[in-house]
């Protein structure tokens, strides 16, 4: 096999690919059952939901939908949602919670690659959350993302950022490449990176939030409160900056304005 830049990639991107795959049965179950991790579901999705700021008559697209946590809290909001990601197994806890939710006729999964969806000026808004770390080629996802959305169409992704109360974890993550957790591709990214790939690929940054992302096994209470309260100041204030995770809003450019 070649070990040159792009087949290293390819390699690294098949390999994420297959991990969700694989990892697609209860994967919900390990992340969001724990007190920290329902904490930590309910803020994504009450972030999400406050920055992509849709409602009855939107077109919005959720790239890599996992689960569908996002897709179906979205057409719960009114919007039609087409839910995309590489795995099959995924689509299919998507569909089911589409219909637990009783919106099936709202949420249309799709089988298919964030950096190559083919999709072209069709949707109001489009999400890629907790993905873009897991996937080389970011500069794909964004591009393909620009090509989804209509000019003025809103872009809400989410990073991980090594620059953060996190950084000795970021550091050692980005020097292995890999997740603490699974042998998955993982890239924690710094604000300027998160700028550029925005701004170089026809985006401009509207608003970003943090989110602390507390570690699911925190059970103890005193401790679950204490980062609980971080995690709120992190939101907005300045501490938004040094947050684990960043979330960014942004709008894309027409072709005038880019
Ligand atoms: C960490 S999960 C996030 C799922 C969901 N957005 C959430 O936050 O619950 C990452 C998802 O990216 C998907 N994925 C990985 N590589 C992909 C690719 N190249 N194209 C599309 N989806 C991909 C995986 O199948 C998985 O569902």
């Amino acid at each position: 096999m070649s070990n040159s830049p792009d087949a290293r990639q390819q390699t690294l991107y098949q390999q994420s690919v297959e991990f969700y795959e694989r990892n697609s049965q209860g994967y919900d179950a390990k992340r969001w059952t724990t007190p920290a991790g329902a904490y930590l579901n309910e803020v994504q999705i009450g972030v999400v939901r406050e920055l992509v700021a849709t409602g009855n008559g939107k077109h919005h697209l959720d790239i890599a939908t996992g689960t569908g946590r996002f897709a179906v809290d979205l057409a719960l909001c009114g919007a039609d949602v087409m839910a995309l990601d590489s795995s099959p197994g995924m689509l299919a806890e998507t569909n089911k919670r589409a219909a637990t939710s009783d919106v099936s006729d709202k949420v249309e999964t799709r089988q298919g690659f964030a950096n190559e969806m083919g999709l072209k000026e069709q949707f109001d808004s489009c999400t890629c959350m907790n993905a873009l770390c897991h996937i080389p080629d970011q500069k794909g996802v964004v591009l393909s993302a620009a090509e989804a959305l209509k000019d003025d169409g809103i872009l809400v992704t989410s990073y991980t950022n090594w620059l953060s109360l996190y950084l000795l974890i970021g550091i050692y993550i980005n020097l292995k490449g890999k997740s603490i957790h699974g042998d998955v591709y993982t890239k924690w990214f710094s604000l300027p990176e998160i700028r550029r790939l925005h701004a170089d690929n026809g985006f401009e940054i509207l608003e970003t939030q943090g989110v602390l992302h507390i570690p699911t096994r925190v059970k103890n209470k005193a401790l679950l409160g204490f980062l609980k309260a971080i995690d709120r100041l992190c939101r907005k204030s300045f501490l938004r900056f040094v947050a684990p995770q960043i979330y960014v809003k942004a709008r894309k450019l027409s072709v005038a304005e880019f």
